[in-house]
């Protein structure tokens, strides 16, 4: 083997041990943890909401049960059911009945949750 021929190959094995790095570093990036870990609706509400609501029936709990929602003209506090005043609800809460999620849920974790609560 002439040194020629060596220092032919070189730079090619050196890209092909490039490719297969980038190739497995756009593996790991694209499976990002943050996105794997965001919690369903579902999974919000039976944490944060179903001690006190019935997701499948409209009988009272401690609170009102949530199935059909969508299909009633307003919330308890008279505005009208849609994305926008439940989103305050749930945010603010009513003093002394529920609590208030401003802190507990970010704004994609409540928009989750709403519309989760369009499909009971
Ligand atoms: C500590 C108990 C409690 C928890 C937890 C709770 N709520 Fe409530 N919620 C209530 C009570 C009590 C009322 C009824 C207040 C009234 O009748 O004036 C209510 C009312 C509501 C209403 C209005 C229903 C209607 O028919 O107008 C909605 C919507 C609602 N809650 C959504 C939620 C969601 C979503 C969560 C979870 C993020 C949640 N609540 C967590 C106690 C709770």
């Amino acid at each position: 083997m002439t040194s020629e021929s060596f220092s032919s190959r070189n730079p090619r094995s050196c890209f092909w041990t490039f490719s297969l790095l980038a190739m497995f570093a756009g593996i790991l990036l694209s499976r990002s943890p943050v996105q794997a870990a965001r919690p369903s609706g579902a999974d919000i509400y039976y944490l944060r909401c179903a001690v006190c609501h019935y997701s499948d029936r409209t009988e009272k709990k401690f609170g009102p049960g949530l199935k059909g929602l969508y299909s009633r003209e307003t919330l308890v506090n008279g505005k009208p059911v849609n994305d926008q005043n439940l989103n305050e609800f749930i945010s603010n809460g009513l003093p002394g009945l529920m609590p208030g999620f401003r802190y507990t849920l970010d704004q994609a974790d409540t928009k989750t949750l709403i519309e989760y609560l369009k499909t009971l």
